[in-house]
Formats: C-alpha cells, sequence, structure tokens
C-alpha cells in the first residue's frame, strides 16, 4: 500500500513552525512537530497548540495532512525526512563559540534521537552555525552523507534571485541562478552564471548593480535582524521545504544545499572520510543528495570558495575541540 511522507520537524519554533505550515499546505506529508517542554511554563504544550492551530487550516487550504504536536520521539518513529530546527539563536554577548557549544549539544541530543527512532530518514540540518551542525548530524547519526544535509544555499539563492528580480524589474521565476560556500557572508557569488532566462546577467545590469546584490543577499539575515530585532523564518523556511519537496516528490531539482564533499571543488581532495560539509549544486530526490555537480571554477570563484572552505573547516575544528570524540 503507498503511504504518505511522514516529515519530522524537530524544534517547533519560528522555523519549525513555518516549515510545519509549508509541508502542510503543500500537502507534501504528515507532519510531526517536536519541541522541549517549558521548564518556566510546564503547563504549557507549545507543539501541540501549535499543530492544533495548523491542522485546522485543512478545510479552508484543501490539504490533507495529519499535523500532531509532541514532546516525545516515539512519535517520529520511521520518519522519511527530518528536518532540524532545534537550536538557539545567537543573543547579543553571546561569542561564536558558545553558540555552537550550546547548539552541537542540541543538535547532537536530537541526532541520536533521530538515529534511534528514525533510521531510515532523510535529514536536512537548519541549525546554525549551519556548516558545523550538519557536521555534528552526520557524525551522530552515522548515516550516509548521502541522507544528511543544512539548508543554507536555498536560502541565500532565494535573496540573491529576490534582489536581481526588483533590480531588473521582472519575475523572480525567471532568474536562474547560484551560490556557492558557507552561509550568509561566507557564501561564493557566481554572477558569470546567473541569468534570465539564459540572458547573462552581465548583459542586463553593471557589475556595481550585480554585486550590490550579491552583498545585500550576503547581508540579507543581519537585515532582518536589524529590523525585526530577531532572525528570519519566512524564506529560511521556504528554501528548508524546497528541499523537502524535491526529496518526497523526487524531483531530481538542483539545489545548492549544504553536501558533503571531499574532492568536490577540492574541499578535501583525496581525504577519505575526513571531508567537510560545503555548499555546492546538488541534485536533491528520493535517495537525499543523489549528486553533487561539480564544475570548473575560474580564479576568482576558486578563491572566494577556499576562503570558504577554509572557515568551514575553522567551525568544524572549534566543534572538534569541545566535542572529541567528533574528531
Ligand atoms: N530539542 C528540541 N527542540 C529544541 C531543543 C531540543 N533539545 N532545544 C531547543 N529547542 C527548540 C526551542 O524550544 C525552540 O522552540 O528549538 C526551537 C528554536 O526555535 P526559535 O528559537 O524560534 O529559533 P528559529 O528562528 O526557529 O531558528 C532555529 O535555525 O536558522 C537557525 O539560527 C537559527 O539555530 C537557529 C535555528
Amino acid at each position: 500500500m503507498l503511504k504518505r511522507a511522514k516529515i519530522s520537524v524537530i524544534g517547533a519554533g519560528n522555523i519549525g513552525g513555518e516549515c510545519a505550515r509549508q509541508i502542510a499546505f503543500k500537502e507534501l506529508g504528515d507532519v510531526v512537530l517536536l519541541d522541549i517542554p517549558n521548564k518556566d511554563k510546564p503547563e504549557l504544550h507549545m507543539p501541540r497548540g501549535k499543530a492544533l492551530d495548523l491542522a485546522c487550516c485543512g478545510p479552508v487550504e484543501n490539504f490533507d495532512a495529519r499535523v500532531t504536536g509532541t514532546f516525545e520521539y516515539e512519535d517520529i518513529k520511521d520518519s522519511d525526512v527530518v528536518v532540524i530546527t532545534a537550536g538557539l539563536p545567537r543573543r547579543p554577548g553571546m561569542s561564536r563559540d558558545d553558540l555552537i557549544q550550546v547548539n552541537t549539544g542540541i543538535v547532537k541530543n536530537v541526532s541520536m534521537n533521530v538515529k534511534k527512532y528514525a533510521p531510515n530518514s532523510i535529514v536536512i540540518v537548519v541549525s546554525n552555525p549551519l556548516d558545523a551542525m550538519v557536521y555534528v548530524a552526520w557524525k551522530e547519526t552515522g548515516f550516509p552523507a548521502s541522507r544528511v544535509m543544512g539548508q543554507a544555499g536555498a536560502l541565500d539563492v532565494a535573496r540573491y534571485k529576490t534582489f536581481l528580480a526588483w533590480e531588473l524589474g521582472v519575475s523572480a521565476e525567471d532568474i536562474q541562478g547560484l551560490l556557492l560556500g558557507g552561509h550568509g557572508d561566507d557564501m561564493v557569488p557566481l554572477p558569470r552564471r546567473t541569468s534570465v532566462n539564459g540572458i547573462p546577467i552581465s548583459d542586463l545590469l553593471s557589475a556595481d548593480k550585480i554585486n550590490a546584490c550579491v552583498e545585500r543577499a550576503k547581508a540579507g539575515g543581519g537585515e532582518v535582524v536589524k529590523l525585526m530585532g530577531t532572525s528570519a523564518w519566512y524564506a529560511p523556511s521556504a528554501g528548508t521545504v524546497e528541499m523537502v519537496e524535491a526529496i518526497v516528490r523526487d524531483k531530481k531539482r538542483v539545489i545548492a544545499s549544504a553536501a558533503y564533499c571531499e574532492d568536490e571543488f577540492g574541499v578535501a581532495p583525496g581525504q577519505k572520510g575526513k571531508g567537510y560539509f560545503v555548499g555546492v549544486p546538488c541534485v536533491l530526490g528520493a535517495g537525499g543528495v543523489e549528486r553533487i555537480i561539480t564544475f570548473k571554477m575560474d580564479e576568482t570563484e576558486q578563491k572566494f570558495m577556499n576562503e570558504s572552505i577554509s572557515h568551514v573547516k575553522d567551525l568544524v575544528a572549534v566543534v572538534k575541540k569541545m566535542f572529541p570524540e567528533y574528531a
């Protein structure tokens, strides 16, 4: 008998809740929202409340998806896809290393449970710092690298395309573009490979204008934080759900995702089992990251990529130092 996909979202905060909404509205499968109890208000059950509220959109939005909320990992049993959004956002006064320490602890605990209850799932990590957290999830679950990936590129590319579309006065749908490398500041722009339905953007915009769009995409997260006092959730969720959809519908979409690389783009050449998760173009389908598409970069692109790779390695080095089991 054919079954609906089961998609569990760990962390029912801003991104987790919005991911659940988009997954249900697109009828990608049944959704389980998992979070932890609120220590200060033990009478509350936030994931169950969000799930109930969301489920009641069904008759209006015409979707058939079961949406449930839970504190119990048993409920994610046999999930096809698990999205990990659990973690703290960086707070004022918190150093990068403090954030790594706290979120590594959280993602470690989540991943142990994913391994136990959803051993055949495909895992998409959203928690920050992304390039390090996806590494932790890979190590802790022990899953093949094709079944563990991180969401960053889908969001960065969406921001990049949005700003280009505004600048050009055309539909964002007609922009094709790619960004590689780490998340945000660490992204590697590829304007040479960006087009409007095949027309190179360099034929349509000045180098300064293209560069301004790249820079705005890089700083896109910070721009939202400045405006709202908290980090974004609509676009990060849209990027994540784009990946979920590619997987559950076996679409073979080519989406920039943080995927495990060794030789690819010179990440860790010849270092079997000692690679890193870096944003690269991935074919996403029922098998997870089914293929990484590589191509020859020019000198400038490769230089940016090398810098990005070295930042990812620095982040992972901090994790390995704090958690020697991942060394
Ligand atoms: N298990 C499950 N959920 C947890 C755990 C845990 N061990 N620890 C924290 N959480 C939950 C929190 O209770 C909260 O509901 O994770 C949720 C995080 O939600 P928000 O604080 O709203 O953060 P959000 O904006 O959704 O971002 C989540 O994604 O982009 C990254 O930097 C961001 O790391 C952050 C994550």
